[in-house]
């Protein structure tokens, strides 16, 4: 039985009344000062990763949609990233509106995709699901896949013109970022 009484003996392991171990205790107050050592470090660090005004501003793009013409896109850049802002013709919005959603591959309504009272504009990132690649359709004569809206030749993904993908290998439709009208025309992404 351990010596529960007197002076301990240096380098031996004592015992108290309530049977903690002299040296487990010394262990645990010289992890617990580094644990707070640990959080003084890591607190700076933390706030250095919080992004500065300037970045959170540079996170989000405005576009002014004022000047884009039914059946027109322009590119915008959002977040270093291709982003097309589309005018949908009533041709385009009809045909999108006609397809069955529960037939395509990524199911969602154009209503889904666009803003309430804004289903002429449509907003999607200018990257395609499958690897990456631009498609093509945003640009004034580029060709625009079978279905009338964007198309991919990196491996040959037709999207419609609601942005859903409707043939080839992507696996979902073009990524509608989060927007807001800031006013009627101007749209602020991200
Ligand atoms: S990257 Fe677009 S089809 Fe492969």
């Amino acid at each position: 039985m351990a010596d529960t009484t007197g002076d301990a003996i240096p380098g031996t392991v004592t015992v108290d009344d309530d049977g903690i171990r002299r040296r487990d205790f010394i262990n645990v107050a010289a992890i617990a000062a580094a644990g707070v050592g640990g959080v003084s470090v890591l607190l700076p660090l933390i706030s250095q990763m919080a992004p500065s005004a300037d970045v959170l501003a540079e996170s989000s793009t405005e576009v002014d949609t004022a000047a884009i013409e039914p059946g027109q896109a322009i590119k915008a850049v959002f977040r270093k990233q291709p982003l097309f802002v589309r005018r949908l013709t009533p041709q385009e919005i009809q045909i999108a509106n006609a397809v069955d959603v529960g037939s395509l591959r990524d199911p969602q309504t154009l209503e889904e995709r666009t803003k309430e009272g804004h289903a002429d504009l449509l907003i999607t990132m200018g990257v395609c699901t499958h690897l990456g690649c631009v498609p093509l359709g945003a640009a004034e004569g580029e060709p625009r896949g079978e279905f009338g809206g964007y198309f991919c030749p990196c491996h040959g993904s037709h999207y419609d013109t609601a942005a859903r993908i409707r043939k080839g290998p992507a696996p979902k439709n073009l990524e509608v970022p989060e927007y807001e009208f800031t006013s009627d025309t101007v749209v602020k992404v991200g």
